[in-house]
Formats: structure tokens, C-alpha cells, sequence
């Protein structure tokens, strides 16, 4: 970051000596005030509850402009990563900041591909689950797990533990999430395949048996592998700043990644696809498109606490690139399995269309999200509801690691330590029970 010609100046009615304060600049996007000297100076916090106008940090992986609807990773735009690149040279990218040549390509891909195994002794841990437990109270539990299966990657300070816990996270997450899933089922996991590619292997470990032979779709593979590019980083969203906040104490990698996975699972962040594809069946089963101007209604009052799943974005005040490519995807799936007159897609299409018309949705700039579509695109592959957010915290795992490295690799990084405005009772004395 560079030193701004300009300067802030803080300055107070009581009196009371104003500050300047430094501003600095990115490469692009909005400037920042640096604040980190103001207790020391005035005596005072700055207050920003929900982080509306906090830079957390310095970052050169991810950029998004969300007024003009642009997300770049590492300067490539999403559009042309989708498009032209696979999930593998996004990795690739967003760890080391180039996309690889095929050379590069091929032994990333290698390196990857020999940590797909998990230790044996997992499968022991699982079976602890319940059967019917939710795929990321599992995905919490086994991500976290890894570190006490993997002690000889957990010492952020080593840059070759930290390269070897990325390489072992990004390859495995996919093993975890088939083995929840064939838990859930009751049906015998099934090892990965090394010559697949890693989407085509995590298709073949969700479905194939032991029992038949399993040919992985070339679309399906193809629309899975799109997910995953879309869902590989968002800059500082709720479940990467928890991994940065979680990792600035020093704790090991695979315990601040199950931190990012808990953190996705709620239904504001990664959970949406699953409350998405939820309410999408809630309107079908009332009576389809018949009924979505009364569950718009419902949406636009304030009281009933309903809201447009899929739609709206912290950052995002126009059309989420991630979305425009996901319904294409979307469309591609459909129309290669026989399904173009999926129900669902057409309600998700009707709900879209009024919601960007409706004054509601309009002046407060809520536009679909990338969760609006990819529910409905992981249905038809067959992957069931209630997995939806761990495919998308495989997904995120390799920007939540580039992130994590970024973090310790800078020599300016502290532990996360947040103040407050206090509210409540002042120094009192404890009263005897008699007395209170
Ligand atoms: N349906 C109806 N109203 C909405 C919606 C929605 N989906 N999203 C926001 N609003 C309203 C909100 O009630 C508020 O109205 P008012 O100004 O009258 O009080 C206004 O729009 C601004 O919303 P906000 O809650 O202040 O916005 P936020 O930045 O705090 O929240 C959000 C962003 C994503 C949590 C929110 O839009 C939301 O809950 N959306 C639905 C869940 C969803 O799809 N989440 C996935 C996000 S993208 C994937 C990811 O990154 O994880």
C-alpha cells in the first residue's frame, strides 16, 4: 500500500486537540484511513459493529467491485477464470499469485492428487456421527480432526508445513465431504481415483459403489469443476476473516480452516444455497409460480421475516458475476440431463425476474447472489440438499488457505483482537445472597 497525498484530520466539538490521520491507497478501490494510532492518540475506538467500513487488512488476492458487479482473482476477471481456466490453475493462482503453465499445471495437479488418501483412522472418527447428522456438524468435526492426524504439517511458521497443510487440505476436503455423504447413506466409501481429474474424482467417490462401474459425466464434471472456480475466494467474507482471526493466534491450519467451515454453515453466508433450494421447494409445494407474488409479499414485510434467499449482498449492489455464470451453467446441466423444464429453475427464473422489477428489490439494489442458482445446478447432479454447503466449503477451502498464508507471511500481521463500546453495569460490589 502506498502513503495517500491527502490527509484525514479528525477533529472534536469539545475542543479537544484534532488528529491527522494517514491515508493510503490500493491498487484500486477505495482508500483507506489508517486508525491504528488513534487510541493512542485520542483515547478512543472507532466503531464498527458488522465491519461496514473496515479494511481488515492488506490483501492481493481478491478484488471485488461491487457496484459494478466485478470480482477478480489475483486480476483475472471471473468471467475468463470460468471460462478458460480450470479449478486446479485456480489454485494455483490464488496460492501463488500466477496462473501455472501446462508444465506448472501438471505438477500442482500431481502434488495435489497425492494427498487425496486420508489416514485410514478417519473413517473411525466418523462413525462416531450419528447418520443423520448434518454433512458440516461432520465437515466441523472432521477438518479439525486433521491436525491431530497430521502433526507433521501444523507449525504455521514453517513455510513448508504451511505449503504441505494447503496441498493436504485442498485434497482432501473433497474425500471428507463423499465420506459424510456415503455415511449418511450407509454405503461404503468409496478411495479416490488419481487418474480422475479432481472434479471427475469427487463425482466418482460421491457416486460410484463398489458394485458397478461408474463413468463420470464430462457436463457434469465440467459444470462441478465451474462451481468450484466461482466459490474459490471472496475476499474478506464472514468465514475467511474468521480463518484470519481464528489463525492470528498461531493455531495450526486444519484448526483454523474448521473455523472457516463453521462459519460458512450459517444460512447468511455458505448456508444460503441449501435455504435457497429449501424455500424454492417451500413455494413449489404451495403451489409453484401460481404463488410468487404471495411469497413476495411476505419477503417485503418487514414482520414476517422471510427473506428472498439467494438474493442481496454485503458487498454486491448489482448482479453478482458469480450468478450470470452460474445460471448458465445451470441451463447447460439442465439441457444435457433432459431437465430444461426442471420446475425449480423455472420458479428460481419467475421469483428473479419480478424481484428485478420490484420497487422492494430495486432501491435497496438486491440482485441474485451466486447461491440463487448453484443450488438448483448441485440438485440435478444429485448431490442432495443438506450437502450443498460442504461442496462449497471444498470449494473455498483453497482461498481460505491462500488468505490464511497471506496473512502470516506478512511481517505487519498481529493477533486479532477487537475492542468494544462497553454498555453494561459499572464496578459494583457483590451483595450477599441474603441481600440481593
Ligand atoms: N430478501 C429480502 N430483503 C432483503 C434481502 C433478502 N434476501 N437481503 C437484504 N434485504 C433487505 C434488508 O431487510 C434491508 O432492508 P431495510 O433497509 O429496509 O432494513 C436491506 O435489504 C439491506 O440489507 P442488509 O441486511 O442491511 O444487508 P447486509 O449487507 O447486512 O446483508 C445478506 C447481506 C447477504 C446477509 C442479506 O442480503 C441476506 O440475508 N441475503 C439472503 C441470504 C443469502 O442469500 N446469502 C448469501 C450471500 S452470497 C454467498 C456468500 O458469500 O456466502
Amino acid at each position: 500500500m502506498k502513503l495517500a497525498d491527502t490527509k484525514a484530520t479528525l477533529s472534536f466539538s469539545n475542543g479537544s486537540p484534532s488528529v491527522d490521520l494517514p491515508v493510503y491507497q490500493g491498487n484500486v478501490g477505495p482508500d483507506v484511513v489508517d486508525i491504528r494510532k488513534l487510541y493512542a492518540q485520542t483515547g478512543m475506538f472507532t466503531y464498527d459493529p458488522g465491519f461496514l467500513s473496515t479494511a481488515s487488512c492488506q490483501s492481493a488476492i481478491t478484488y471485488i467491485d461491487g457496484d459494478k458487479g466485478e470480482l477478480l482473482y489475483r486480476g483475472y476477471p471471473i468471467e475468463q477464470l470460468a471460462t478458460h481456466c480450470d479449478f486446479m490453475e485456480t489454485c494455483h493462482l490464488l496460492l501463488y499469485g500466477n496462473l501455472p503453465d501446462a508444465t506448472a499445471k501438471a505438477d500442482f495437479t500431481k502434488r495435489v492428487t497425492m494427498h487425496t488418501m486420508v489416514n485410514e483412522q478417519m473413517q473411525f472418527f466418523l462413525r462416531g456421527f450419528r447418520r443423520d447428522a448434518h454433512p458440516m456438524a461432520i465437515m466441523t468435526g472432521l477438518v479439525g480432526a486433521l491436525s491431530a492426524f497430521y502433526h507433521d504439517s501444523t507449525d504455521i511458521n514453517n513455510p513448508e508445513h504451511r505449503e504441505i497443510a494447503a496441498l493436504r487440505l485442498i485434497a482432501k476436503m473433497p474425500t471428507l465431504v463423499a465420506m459424510a455423504y456415503k455415511y449418511s447413506m450407509g454405503q461404503p466409501y468409496m478411495y479416490p481415483k488419481n487418474n480422475l481429474s479432481y472434479a471427475g474424482n469427487f463425482l466418482h467417490m460421491m457416486f460410484a459403489t463398489p458394485c458397478e462401474d461408474f463413468a463420470v459425466n464430462p457436463v457434469i464434471e465440467r459444470a462441478l469443476d465451474r462451481i468450484f472456480v466461482l466459490h474459490a475466494d471472496h475476499e474478506q467474507n464472514a468465514s475467511t476473516s474468521t480463518v484470519r482471526l481464528c489463525g492470528s493466534s498461531g493455531t495450526n491450519p486444519f484448526a483454523a480452516i474448521a473455523a472457516g467451515v463453521a462459519c460458512l454453515w450459517g444460512p447468511a453466508h455458505g448456508g444460503a444455497n441449501e435455504a435457497c433450494l429449501n424455500m424454492l421447494e417451500d413455494i413449489q409445494k404451495i403451489g409453484g409460480i401460481a404463488k410468487v407474488g404471495h411469497f413476495m409479499e411476505q419477503v417485503k414485510d418487514k414482520n414476517s421475516g422471510v427473506k428472498l434467499m439467494g438474493f442481496g449482498h454485503r458487498v454486491y449492489k448489482n448482479y453478482d458475476p458469480r450468478a450470470k455464470l452460474m445460471q448458465e451453467t445451470c441451463k447447460e446441466v439442465l439441457t444435457s440431463l433432459g431437465l430444461e423444464n426442471d420446475p425449480l429453475f423455472k420458479l428460481a427464473m419467475a421469483l428473479e425476474k419480478i424481484a428485478l422489477e420490484d420497487e422492494y428489490f430495486v432501491s435497496r439494489k438486491l440482485y441474485p447472489n451466486v447461491d440463487f442458482y448453484s443450488g438448483i445446478v448441485q440438485r440435478a447432479i444429485g448431490i442432495p440438499v443438506n450437502m450443498f454447503t460442504g461442496v462449497f466449503a471444498l470449494a473455498r477451502t483453497v482461498g481460505w488457505i491462500a488468505q490464511l498464508n497471506e496473512m502470516i507471511s506478512d511481517p505487519e500481521y498481529k493477533i486479532g483482537r477487537p475492542r468494544q463500546l462497553f454498555t453494561g453495569s459499572v464496578k459494583r460490589d457483590v451483595l450477599p445472597i441474603s441481600k440481593r
